[in-house]
């Protein structure tokens, strides 16, 4: 008897302890201030609850029920091209209601290292959305990345992609200029980085620096997996010229509501550049991109410039007609 009534105790336990952990499964959710290195102006966004963010438009946007909140792999991803204006991109971007940016480069198609860990690691990188929001995640290597096309697509073969470009020449400069501040200036000069003979006739056309620039390469196996409407290339002077125009064709692209408009920026003269409009506005330079972005590039050796010019110009003719419009590239 008493053996009987231990047994059915000891049962007890073990089926509530069952149907505790089944029901009250905490989610996990990491802290993602550390997760995501926001800047000031990303987070103050972030923190507010939504009916004060800008405009309080999104309230027109934002399932309110909230029952959906979650992390999930991205629906668009900001593939490139390296110094095209990416950063730029996901900032205004991010500015949409409707959308989630996840801020680090997670590296996750271009790195072996980071693939292996798995999507669920990858989709436990995301900002927590709801379900009519776009989780977007930007690493500019993936656009030159050979298995990257191939990795993305069995992830998601709907996934938008957005590419910043920008001409290819000038890009290969500000990649330079990047390159020479992490070197402490130690770099030697981009007339005999680019080149391989000591008059600078000759390119280094198989560097990195220059290949990136081939923009029309790095779309082909694209293509391979994606069909062309499902990228959408950004132009990344305008970008700079006009950030409202470029910003709403990629609403449009991504199917979302017309958010973003001029009264979310402001130029910023010191900078040179367009900045985004804070919701603290207590600083002139608050809502422009870092130091970083935008730095003054070297005066390159005329013939230089026109050896890489004149090496990109049938690249561009042919990215311009597989993408069915003219950047204008010299
Ligand atoms: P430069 O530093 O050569 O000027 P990425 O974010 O992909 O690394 O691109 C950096 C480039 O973004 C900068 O290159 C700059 O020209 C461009 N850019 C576009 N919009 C900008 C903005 N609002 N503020 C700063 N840089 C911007």
């Amino acid at each position: 008897m008493k053996r009987r009534f231990c047994f059915y105790f000891v049962s007890i336990i073990i089926l509530t302890a069952i149907l505790f952990n089944t029901f009250h499964k905490q989610p996990e959710v990491e802290d993602l201030a550390t997760i995501f290195s926001l800047t000031e102006t990303e987070q103050s966004f972030d923190l507010l609850p939504p009916s004060t963010h800008a405009q309080s438009k999104d309230i027109l946007f934002i399932d309110d029920t909230k029952k959906d909140w979650k992390q999930r792999l991205p629906n668009a991803l900001i593939i490139g091209i390296r110094k095209g204006g990416t950063r730029a991109l996901i900032n205004s971007l991010s500015r949409h209601p409707n959308v989630k940016a996840c801020y680090r480069e997670l590296h996750f198609f271009d790195r072996q290292k980071n693939y292996h860990l798995g999507l669920d690691w990858y989709k436990a990188q995301m900002p927590p959305s709801l379900r009519n929001q776009i989780t977007v995640e930007k690493t500019p290597a993936y656009f030159v990345t050979d298995d990257a096309p191939r990795l993305v697509h069995q992830m998601s073969p709907s996934v938008k992609l957005l590419v910043v470009v920008r001409d290819p020449t000038v890009r290969a400069i500000s990649d330079y200029a990047q390159l020479s501040d992490k070197n402490h200036g130690s770099l030697r000069p981009f007339e005999e980085y680019v080149t391989e003979d000591s008059q600078h006739r000759v390119l280094r056309a198989s560097s990195t620096i220059v290949t990136t620039g081939l923009y029309v390469n790095h779309l082909k196996r694209w293509l391979k997996y994606f069909p062309l409407e499902q990228i959408h290339f950004i132009n990344g002077e305008e970008l700079v010229k006009n950030p409202v125009h470029e910003m709403n064709a990629v609403e449009k692209f991504l199917g979302l509501e017309p958010f973003i408009d001029e009264k979310l920026y402001y130029f910023n003269e010191t900078k040179g550049f367009p900045c985004l409009i804070t919701e603290r506005n207590d600083s002139a330079k608050s809502g422009c991109l870092s130091e970083t972005k935008g730095r003054p590039h070297p005066s390159i050796n005329e013939d230089v410039v026109t050896l890489l010019r004149d090496f990109y110009r049938p690249f561009n003719v042919e990215f311009y007609e597989a993408v069915g419009k003219n950047f204008g590239w010299p």
